[in-house]
């Protein structure tokens, strides 16, 4: 295990929060994110790296071991799966919910609902809990349109607003999980470079606090 730490940002709309965030637990990126092509940058501390990927690869990357650390949305570790991380710290950044959604005022008419989703595993955990028989469409965005085509009756997604479903003649119904993005950590990490994870994982638990 090389004796860098990498800790790996999800892009899109959770690095905006998480780049201040970092800032306060003491951790700035030696240039401007936003301005490079790069996925490896350097950091003001010389034996921590950051990569930015994809929300959805983050939970992988960290998984294997190729980063250490992460950020990621609840939601993105919930579809994956937490095999050999550990999920030390709410971050309580990017807010939002996991919910099941519908044409507004419509009844879920036939007894195997089509559901589209791009949280197929979510989505087929919840409705075997609740005893509904479902058939999981694959998406990859864009599920507040698969009732309107008549794709699906239902869909899974996140609601934070509910303005998306507003706009699209939706409504939410049931709540399948509050969703907050979360520091991730390589199990065997944990264990090998606890020296210098542990001082870390504290400086950015003290910078959430200091938020509340
Ligand atoms: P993607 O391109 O995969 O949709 P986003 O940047 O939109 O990536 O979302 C990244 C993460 O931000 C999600 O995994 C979720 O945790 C959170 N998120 C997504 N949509 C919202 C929203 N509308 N409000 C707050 N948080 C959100
Ligand atoms: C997310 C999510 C919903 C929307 C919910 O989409 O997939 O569509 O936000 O937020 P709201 O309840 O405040 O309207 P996003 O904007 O990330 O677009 P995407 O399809 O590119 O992921
Ligand atoms: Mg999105």
């Amino acid at each position: 295990m090389s004796k860098q730490l990498i800790l790996a940002l999800s892009k899109g709309r959770i690095l905006d929060e998480t780049l201040p965030l970092l800032a306060d637990a003491g951790i700035t990126p030696a240039e401007d994110l936003g301005k490079s092509r790069k996925l490896l940058f350097d950091t003001n501390l010389p034996d921590v790296k950051l990569v930015v990927i994809r929300a959805t690869d983050v939970p992988t990357y960290v998984q294997l071991g190729a980063a250490d650390l992460g950020v990621a949305g609840k939601d993105v570790l919930l579809e994956h799966g937490v095999e050999g991380l550990y999920e030390p710290l709410d971050l309580e950044i990017a807010h939002c919910k996991l919910m099941t959604a519908g044409i507004t005022g419509a009844e879920p008419a036939r007894a195997r609902r089509r559901v589209a989703t791009k949280f197929v595993n979510v989505a087929r955990r919840y409705y075997a809990e609740q005893g509904i028989q479902a058939e999981v469409i694959k998406l990859y965005g864009a599920m507040e349109l698969a009732p309107l085509m008549n794709l699906a009756d239902e869909i899974v997604d996140i609601v934070d607003t509910g303005n998306t479903l507003r706009a699209n003649g939706m409504e939410p119904r049931e709540l399948i999980a509050p969703v907050s993005t979360r520091l991730v950590v390589n199990k065997a990490a944990m264990t090998m470079k606890h020296a210098r994870l542990k001082p870390l994982i504290a400086r950015l638990g003290e910078a959430v606090a200091r938020r509340r």
